[in-house]
Order: C-alpha cells, then structure tokens, then sequence
C-alpha cells in the first residue's frame, strides 16, 4: 500500500508508548485488507491529554487507541462513552464520530473472542478472578455481561477486592439472567481458596505478578489452589507462558496466555474504525507474529 493524500491515520496516546505492538498488529491488518491507513504511536506526556485527544479530532484522525495511564482519564475529553466501557471504567479505542471521539473498550471483548475461540464458555460458570486491580474489573464486569454464576475475587489486599465485589454487585441483575438473590461477587483473602474444594472453575490470573522480567513467579503457589482450576487464563503475553500457566498444566488444567487477547483487541478496535470483518485466517497469521507467541 502506498500512502497518498487519500491516506487515513490512526495512533497509539499513552505515556510511555515505545514498547507497543500495537502498530505490528494495525499496520499488518491495513496491509492485508487493502486499506488505505497508517497507525503511529504517539507519546503524550502528562498533563497533554486533553490538546493530544482534540489535536488528533483535529488533524482528523480516524480512531486512536490509548494506554496507560489513561485508559480512564480520557472519557472527560469524549463525546460519547460506550456502555459497557462505562461500565469498565476504562476505553482503550477512540472512534471517529461527527462531534468527537466516541470511546469503547475492546480489551474485554477481546479476552472474550480468544475464550470463544478455545471452547471456553463464560455462562453459567464459576470463576476465580485473581486480582482487583483495573484490569481485574475490566474481567469481572465481562464475566457480569456474559452471564458468570459467580465471581470469586482473591487479592493481596483484600479492601481492593471487596471494592470490586461491591461495585459489581451494585451492576444490578446480570443482562438475560434471572434475578438472584446471592450476590455475583465475593471477595475472598488469597489463602482463602481452600473453602471452595470440589469444584472446578475457570481462573483468570489479572495481576502482573510473572511478568517479564520476574518470570519466575506466580501469585499463588500452591498446588492445591490449581486442583481447584479447569481452564486458566493469565492476561499476561510477555512470557508466552507464565509461572501460573505452567502450575495450571502441571495439575491438569489448561492455560492459555494474554497475546490472543493483545492481538484481538487490536482486531476489534481496527474493525471499529473500518468497518471490515477480520477474516479468522488473517487473525491467526497476526498471532503468529507476536514475538512472544512461542
Ligand atoms: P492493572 O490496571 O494492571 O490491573 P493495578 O490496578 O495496579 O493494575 O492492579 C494491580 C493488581 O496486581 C492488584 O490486584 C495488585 O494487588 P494489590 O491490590 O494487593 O496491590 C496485584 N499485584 C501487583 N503486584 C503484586 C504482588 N507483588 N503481589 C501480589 N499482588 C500484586
């Protein structure tokens, strides 16, 4: 593709932005779809929110996606908020509208296309949701909207985890479910898994303990803890594979890692702006292009 004056730009804001794969993932897709669009990170440094969101509406920018630290901060400079990004407390995707940037959130239906892809059902489900943090809420209110039977949040700092369990039980009835009369969310302290034995549950691992360069650990060690998980998620990509993921396999269960949800979320914000279908083909070419897919 060669750009010309026809050329339509999107972007990265965030602070600091050099390490993304973003522009690995957008770039790929305009490429094999024929587009005619760039996509460029941009560093905003604090304080340049606001001049870096109305530059880009501007210089007519068609959509940007935003990273730390101000996945929340920029719903104040939007015309509107989607929903369930509301809902999240959190846009990563800003699209183009005719008054200003309209803002999602495609992280979570990201998570989501991936656990769809590996036959994971989120409906009906038990889950132990490791961690409390932003991104852990971003999952529990995905687990809200997808009709879970019930969340178990387990933290270090267990004031963080019933925050979370009460903002998700004050989300109101779950959207197709039946009113119950037991909360969606309880909040648990990390050692205290050993009350829920004999069930198995699906465990998404949201905290950044095993990241790079700590690879070596996992938040809980226990092997008893992973008797307990069926399937495991860790939103971690870098390593491909995580302490949790490993202890998650070595007691029979199956892991799966964070790069399909990076690299769908990615999918789904390019989508967004364009209103192309990403071809399923096309989706697993870009995930083998992760360089930590192996
Ligand atoms: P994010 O937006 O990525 O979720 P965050 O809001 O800072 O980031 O949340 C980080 C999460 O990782 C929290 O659940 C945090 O636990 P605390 O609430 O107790 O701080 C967890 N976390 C980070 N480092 C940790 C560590 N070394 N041990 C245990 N939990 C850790």
């Amino acid at each position: 593709m060669e750009w010309n004056g026809q050329t339509r730009t999107c972007g990265l804001i965030g602070n600091p932005v050099e390490h993304t794969l973003s522009p690995l993932i957008q770039n790929h897709l305009a490429q094999s779809l024929g587009q005619n669009l760039v996509y460029v990170p941009f560093h905003v440094p604090e304080g340049g929110l606001r001049a870096a969101v109305e530059g880009a509406y501007a210089l007519n920018l068609l959509g940007l996606n935003v990273t730390v630290p101000y996945k929340s901060r920029v719903m104040e400079y939007l015309d509107q908020v989607d929903p369930a990004a509301r809902r999240i407390g959190a846009v990563n995707t800003l699209v183009r509208t005719g008054d200003g940037f309209k803002g999602y959130n495609t992280d979570m239906p990201g998570l989501y296309r991936a656990m769809g892809e590996d036959g994971v059902k989120v409906t009906g489900r038990k889950v132990l949701l490791l961690g409390a943090g932003g991104a852990a809420r971003a999952v529990a209110v995905m687990l809200w909207e997808k009709g879970a039977e019930r969340i178990y949040i387990l933290n270090r700092t267990p004031q963080r985890a019933r925050e979370l369990a009460e903002h998700i039980n004050g989300l109101g009835p779950q959207p197709g479910r039946e009113p119950s009369s037991r909360p969606l969310a309880e909040a648990m302290a990390l050692e205290d898994y050993p009350a829920l034995a004999g069930e198995k549950y699906l465990a998404i691992q949201t905290t950044s303990v095993g990241m790079y360069p700590r690879t070596g650990e996992a938040l809980i060690e226990d092997s008893a803890f992973y008797e307990l998980v069926q399937e495991g998620y860790d939103l971690i990509f870098n390593p491909a594979k995580t302490r949790f993921m490993e202890l998650v396999e070595a007691a029979g269960g199956r892991a799966f890692g964070g790069s399909r949800m990076l690299v769908y979320q990615g999918i789904i914000s390019f989508e967004l702006w364009t209103g192309e279908q990403v071809p399923p083909r096309l989706a697993r070419e870009i995930c083998a292009l992760m360089p930590f897919s192996k």
